[in-house]
């Protein structure tokens, strides 16, 4: 993948910097190309154009990324008719939630995910169990404990309420007059059963649906991304200007920038220009006590291969291109809590922290790195950083430079107009 190569043109540069053995410590005698070149390759101007999906041929169809936007606000998938996508992923919050753990028709034992960007991700969910985008939004319409409702409902909904607006993007919609209205393979008992008992074809025909609706979510998705932060504006005038600018960051935020590529080595793990190498690895993140262990992406590496939505699955567009399934390594040690380096960007918007909001303050997060604690279970792969009061704050100031608006059409941002209409209003 191309935006692979640059992450490691990225890690490159920075090694080299540092290899001048100064990086933290003096600003004169850093050769200033690469300590530019190792800032830049922090910057959204840095970022490559998102790759298309080959495994949803909508990805980039306008309909279908409507569809996705009302979708994503529509109550009506969900078992109580209570919960939508924004209800946890909500716009004004950087769509996510600001709760330690994720409220839906139940509490699950995970924090909320923001959106932007994540169409560049290879492996969605914090053990990265999912390798699309429509694949993922399947999960959760599916799960006992947040929309809590079964594909046969799903199709119900479409073909009541979105009917025309999905037979012009996927085709005709089948009949399921005689579709029971609680079936699936995922929800409770007497769901499942029922699902066992439809045959073949109409199962078929509930899951195209089902996979549909997941397409045009994350067609929906894909446009949003983050907006130009202070820091990107930072690296903009240092090019523009040939010298590092004075005016545009506080002297303690350049000095937090060469703490997070020198002596705090974030970059190992949150480098390019989303921050994230889009990984998995172990920080030795302390458990939540009400929580059984969740041992991240050692357990998530069958599932996504196996999963019935792979890039490899039958509802997959992408006739066998999964350059990420196909290489997947085998689960081992390093795997053992691991979890998915998250973003970087907007960070400061959306506290609390880590995959279980174990973390409600920056410093917070801080204090655990330069402590580097053994991990609950598996080797964190941290060691402490010694770093003082003051560096801990200038690594903050620094974080907190990476804070700018959303990107993609302004619609996309917010709830969208005729929310909780339908679509044939009227009827
Ligand atoms: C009950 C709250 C809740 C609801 C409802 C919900 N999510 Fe999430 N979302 C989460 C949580 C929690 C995670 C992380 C879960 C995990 O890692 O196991 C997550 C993760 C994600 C991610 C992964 C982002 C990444 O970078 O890997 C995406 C994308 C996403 N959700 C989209 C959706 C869509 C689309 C819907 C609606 C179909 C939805 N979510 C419904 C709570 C929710
Ligand atoms: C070995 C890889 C690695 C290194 C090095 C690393 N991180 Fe992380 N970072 C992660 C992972 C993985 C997570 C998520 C862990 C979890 O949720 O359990 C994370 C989470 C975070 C978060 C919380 C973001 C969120 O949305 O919850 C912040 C902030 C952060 N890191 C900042 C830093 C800073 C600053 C440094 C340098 C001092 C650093 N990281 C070094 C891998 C790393």
């Amino acid at each position: 993948m191309t935006l692979r190569t640059v992450l490691l043109l990225g890690v490159a540069a920075v090694a080299s910097l540092l290899g001048s053995g100064h990086a933290a410590a003096s600003d004169s005698r850093e050769p200033p190309d690469a300590l530019f070149q190792a800032a830049f390759d922090l910057s959204l101007e840095a970022l490559e154009p998102l790759p298309p999906d080959a495994s949803n041929r909508w990805a980039d169809d306008e309909r279908a990324a409507d569809l996705g936007h009302r979708l994503f606000f529509d109550t009506r998938l969900s078992a109580n008719g209570r919960v939508s996508c924004a209800s946890c992923h909500d716009p004004k919050r950087q769509f996510q939630d600001s709760v330690p753990l994720a409220q839906g028709v139940g509490t699950t034992s995970r924090r909320t995910m923001p959106i932007a960007a994540s169409a560049y991700s290879p492996f969605l969910f914090w053990d990265g169990r999912k390798d699309s985008q429509w694949a993922q939004a399947l999960g959760p319409l599916e799960s006992a404990v947040e929309h809590g409702g079964t594909r046969a409902r799903y199709a119900q909904v479409i073909s009541k309420h979105y009917r025309a607006d999905y037979e012009r993007i996927f085709g005709t919609l089948p009949d399921l007059q005689n579709a029971p209205p609680e079936a699936g393979p995922a929800a409770d008992q007497k769901a499942r059963a029922a699902w066992q008992r439809l045959p073949s074809g109409t199962r078929d025909a509930i899951t195209e649906i089902f996979v549909n609706v997941g397409k045009a979510i994350a067609s929906y998705e894909r446009r949003i991304q983050y907006g130009p932060s202070r820091y990107d504006r930072f690296v903009s005038a240092w090019k523009a200007n040939g010298t590092l600018p004075r005016d545009v960051l506080t002297s303690d935020e350049v000095a937090g920038l060469k703490l997070f590529m020198g002596k705090g080595n974030c970059v190992r793990c949150h480098n390019g220009p989303l921050l994230t190498n889009n990984e998995f690895h172990n920080t030795g993140v302390p458990r939540r006590q009400e929580l059984p262990d969740d041992r991240g992406r050692i357990a998530a590496i069958a599932a996504v291969m196996y999963d019935e939505f792979n890039c490899r699955s039958r509802w997959s567009d992408a006739g066998g291109r999964c350059p990420e399934l196909n290489v997947l390594s085998a689960p081992g040690p390093e795997h053992e809590r691991a979890f998915k380096v998250p973003s970087l960007r907007n960070v400061a918007e959306r506290a609390p922290y880590m995959h279980a909001g174990q973390f409600s303050t920056l410093a917070e997060v801080l204090k655990h790195y330069n402590r580097a604690p053994t991990a609950p279970l598996g080797r964190t792969e941290l060691k402490p950083l010694k770093l003082g009061a003051g560096e801990l704050r200038q690594l903050e100031a620094f974080l907190r430079t990476l804070s700018g608006d959303l990107a993609g059409p302004e619609k996309y941002l917010r709830a969208p107009d005729e929310q909780g209409k339908s679509v044939e209003q009227g009827k």
